[in-house]
C-alpha cells in the first residue's frame, strides 16, 4: 500500500530544523560511509563519533550490522533487499537530520543509484559521501567476521566483492585511503566538516 496520496498532507510544526540546529550549535547532516565489508567504515565512523561527541555535537551512528537486527531484520542481501535497506536508512537519516543531528551511517551501500537516491532525499550539502577505499585483498585478509572465508568456500551467497557488485563512488565528497591510521582519517573528515561550516572551527 502506498500512502503518498492526496489525502495525506505534510504538516509543518512550529519548531523548525533551524531552531533545533541553533540549540545543537551545528548543522544537521549525514556522513554516509560506503565501502566493502571490512573496509573500516564502522571503525572510522565510531572513532569520528567519539571525537564529535567530545566536541559537544549531537550525533547518532546508524550501522548496517546493527540496523539489520531491528529496522531491517526482514531483509537479506539480494539487490532488491539492499536497495530497500538503503531506502529505509536514508529515510531514518533524513528524519535525524531534520532533528538537527550529525548522523553517521556505515553501510556497504554497493549501488551508486541508491547512494544518489539518498543524496537527492537529503538535499545537496546535507549528504556527505565518504568512500572508505580499502582494496578487496586487504578486506579479505582482515576478514574480521570470517565472512570472506565462508563466501570463498561457497557457504555464503551474494557476498559483496566476491559474487555481488560494489560500485565505487565517482563523486564522493571525501575519498579516504582505508589503509591509513584511523586518527588520520578522522582528522580529514573533521577538516571537511569545518570547511563546510557544518561544525564550528
Ligand atoms: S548493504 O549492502 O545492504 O549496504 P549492510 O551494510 O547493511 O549491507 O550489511 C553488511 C554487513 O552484513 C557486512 O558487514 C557483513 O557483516 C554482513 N553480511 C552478511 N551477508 C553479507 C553479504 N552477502 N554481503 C555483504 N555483507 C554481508
Amino acid at each position: 500500500m502506498a500512502l503518498h496520496d492526496e489525502n495525506v498532507v505534510w504538516h509543518d510544526h512550529p519548531v523548525s530544523r533551524e531552531d533545533r540546529e541553533g540549540q545543537h550549535g551545528h548543522q544537521g547532516a549525514v556522513l554516509w560511509f560506503t565501502g566493502l565489508s571490512g573496509s573500516g567504515k564502522s571503525t572510522v565512523a565510531g572513532a569520528l563519533e567519539q571525537v564529535l561527541h567530545r566536541l559537544g555535537a549531537s550525533t547518532y551512528l546508524l550501522d548496517g550490522d546493527n540496523v539489520r537486527h531491528g529496522l531491517c531484520r526482514d531483509l537479506g542481501f539480494s539487490d532488491d533487499d539492499r536497495r530497500e535497506n538503503i531506502r529505509r536508512v536514508g529515510e531514518v537519516a533524513k528524519l535525524m537530520v531534520d532533528a538537527g543531528l550529525l548522523v553517521l551511517t556505515a553501510f556497504i551501500s554497493p549501488h551508486r543509484a541508491e547512494r544518489d537516491m539518498v543524496r537527492e532525499m537529503l538535499g545537496e550539502g546535507r549528504f556527505i559521501e565518504v568512500f572508505v577505499d580499502t582494496p578487496l585483498a586487504i578486506c579479505e585478509a582482515r576478514d574480521p567476521k570470517g565472512l570472506y572465508k565462508k563466501a570463498r568456500a561457497g557457504e555464503l551467497r551474494n557476498f559483496t566483492g566476491i559474487d555481488s557488485v560494489y560500485e565505487a563512488p565517482e563523486r564522493a565528497d571525501l575519498h579516504l585511503n582505508g589503509e591509513q591510521l584511523v586518527t588520520h582519517l578522522t582528522a580529514q573528515i573533521l577538516d571537511l566538516l569545518r570547511q563546510r561550516d557544518i561544525i564550528k572551527p
